[in-house]
């Protein structure tokens, strides 16, 4: 197998200007994960450490046989929400190992407005649902919210992807043997009820935890009825008269002790599905990445040199290397996992995409997992690749990356353009994970374009209506238009959303990349059943 070269120059001031520039990005991500991950206000904090609680980062970090080998998802989502940030969308969800079970772990943050429900806490528990079921993962949800937030109503609960989308998915899971287990920490009212109340076993904890329907609040106002938390749905009621949890628990620790101790009983074998090799170090130094990825989206540079600082031992058996060269792919392995690598190396052409099309059936065939590696402005445009076809050969890629059945992880490392981010498999495409560099860019254009696109829109309009604008008020439109695909293509307004699964310093992605393929061999699909078409 080749190993790639290198003809980084890294004496050059070029090397040096982009080396400072992802530095910098790279420190104010770490900046703002370090600050959500404090939680919420000071004082919600000291409330919730003075009733005897974890903080539901200790509890995640309690659970987890190993601390290190993790994914954290979505761990930026609510950032500046309506000017404020929700920390990490109000939960914290972290896929790990417990009791030697991949697990998909979902704790409530109490601190953030009493662990109740934003639409992007709708939309976190949701997204972490939709990876627990895409790799097998047992969930473990660790309850402590008050449920909807009802200032935030609309935008939770009637929906398809509401609140109630939870459980009806938790559910689906279970009956497809996707273990649910509940550890109920703290409040559990109405809708969250359902969480304890859906799982396939419930541990509840003495004095902090409770389940109910209506809350003490709302039973005193709909029927006049006073109660306690404790005596309306207590651990002491739920475990001896009502049933509802299955485990009282004295303390904190001893409910995670216990959910430690029901995974260790569940009959399950992690599938080995793909022949793994020793993980063998990249031949060359990862931080070079930094100085590689140029401060400019615009400048051109070789994807290659990016893969070889991925995979180990900088190995890449590249396919189809002269032909459609804005188009890099090849087998690889990365942390002793077989790999697929699709790459951005320019625009794609019909060859580059023809390319791609060949070689995700090949992937297919063999079972390997694929990585794309996103960098992308778009399709070609213009007369004569119209005429020749762009937009079927473009389809074919699209298509071929929607329907292929193993494993897809997508990385966007640089521009995410237009229906380049379908062809690179973009979110609507469900890759089984998704992160970007902090230097990424989204949108369905490029603001410059986009500007000149409407700009020229408006010129039409105006010319047919005999109305004159000035060159400045032509200028101040365009401005503004470029300004706000800035704002709106950041890595971060994309990431408090969650149109991805979070932001990453470049150096955490061959870590990254080989835990998702580690828990994405939890589930084995089946392959199409035809046979490699030449392209
Ligand atoms: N919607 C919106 N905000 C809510 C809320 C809800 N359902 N429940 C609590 N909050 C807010 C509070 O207003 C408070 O905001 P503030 O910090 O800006 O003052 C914050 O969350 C913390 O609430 P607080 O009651 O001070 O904290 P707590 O830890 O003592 O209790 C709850 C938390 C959730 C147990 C308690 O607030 C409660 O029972 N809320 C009502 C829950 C409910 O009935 N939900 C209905 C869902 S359909």
């Amino acid at each position: 197998m080749k190993v790639l070269s290198s003809n980084l120059k890294k004496k050059d001031s070029k090397f040096k200007k982009n080396f400072e520039h992802m530095k910098e990005l790279v420190s104010d991500l770490n900046k703002k994960k370090r600050l959500v991950k404090i939680g919420g206000s000071l004082d919600a904090r000291k409330k919730h450490i003075k009733r005897g609680k974890l903080l539901p980062r200790e509890r995640v970090k309690y659970l987890l046989d190993d601390k290190k080998n993790i994914i954290e998802i979505g761990c930026l989502a609510g950032l500046n929400y309506k000017n404020n940030d929700i920390p990490s969308g109000g939960m914290i969800s972290v896929i790990g190992k417990v009791s030697g079970r991949d697990c998909m772990i979902i704790a409530n943050d109490a601190t953030v407005k009493g662990g109740t429900y934003y639409p992007i806490t709708v939309k976190k528990h949701l997204r972490s649902l939709e990876i627990a079921r895409e790799n097998n993962l047992a969930c473990i949800h660790l309850v402590d919210s008050g449920g909807a937030n009802l200032q935030e109503q609309t935008g939770i609960f009637a929906d398809k992807d509401g609140f109630g989308r939870i459980f009806y998915e938790m559910a689906k899971m279970s009956s497809q043997g996707i273990p649910q287990i509940s550890a109920v920490l703290g409040s559990c009212t109405a809708g969250g009820a359902y969480i304890p109340a859906m799982s396939d076993q419930t541990i509840i904890v003495k004095k902090n935890g409770t389940i109910f329907l209506g809350g003490p609040h709302l039973v005193e106002a709909a029927t006049g009825e006073v109660s306690s938390p404790q005596e309306l749905g207590g651990a002491e009621l739920h475990t001896s008269l009502s049933g509802v949890a299955d485990y009282f628990a004295e303390n904190e620790y001893s409910a995670l002790d216990k959910v430690k101790s029901i995974l260790e009983f569940i009959n399950y074998e992690k599938p080995k599905i793909l022949v793994e090799r020793k993980p063998v170090k990249p031949k060359y130094d990862a931080k070079d990445i930094y100085g590689i990825v140029p401060s400019d989206l615009r400048e051109q540079y070789d994807v290659r040199e990016i893969i070889s600082r991925l995979v180990d031992n900088s190995e890449f058996e590249e396919f189809k290397k002269k032909y459609g060269t804005t188009l890099v792919t090849g087998f690889s392995h990365i942390m002793g996992y077989p790999v697929g690598i699709i790459a951005n190396n320019g625009v794609l052409f019909s060859e580059s995409s023809l390319k791609g099309t060949h070689f995700i059936q090949l992937c297919e065939q063999r079972r390997v997992p694929i990585v794309f590696l996103q960098n992308i402005s778009g399709f070609i445009i213009g007369k004569s690749f119209e005429e020749k076809g762009i937009a079927k050969d473009g389809a074919k890629l699209v298509n071929a990356v929607s329907t292929v059945t193993v494993p897809k992880i997508t990385i966007i490392i640089g521009g995410s353009f237009g229906a380049g981010n379908y062809a690179m498999c973009g979110r609507a495409y469900s890759p089984r994970f998704l992160f970007s560099w902090p230097n990424s860019k989204i949108s369905v254009m490029g603001g410059e374009i986009a500007a000149k696109v409407l700009a020229s829109v408006k010129d039409s309009q105006i010319n047919s209506s005999g109305i004159k604008w000035s060159n400045e008020e032509k200028n101040i439109f365009m401005n503004n238009i470029i300004k706000k695909f800035n704002e709106e293509g950041s890595p971060y307004f994309a990431t408090s959303r969650l149109w991805d699964d979070g932001v990453i310093d470049p150096l955490e992605t061959r870590n990254i990349l080989g835990n998702s393929l580690s828990f994405c061999q939890n589930l084995v699909t089946n392959k199409e059943n035809f046979g490699v078409f030449r392209m």
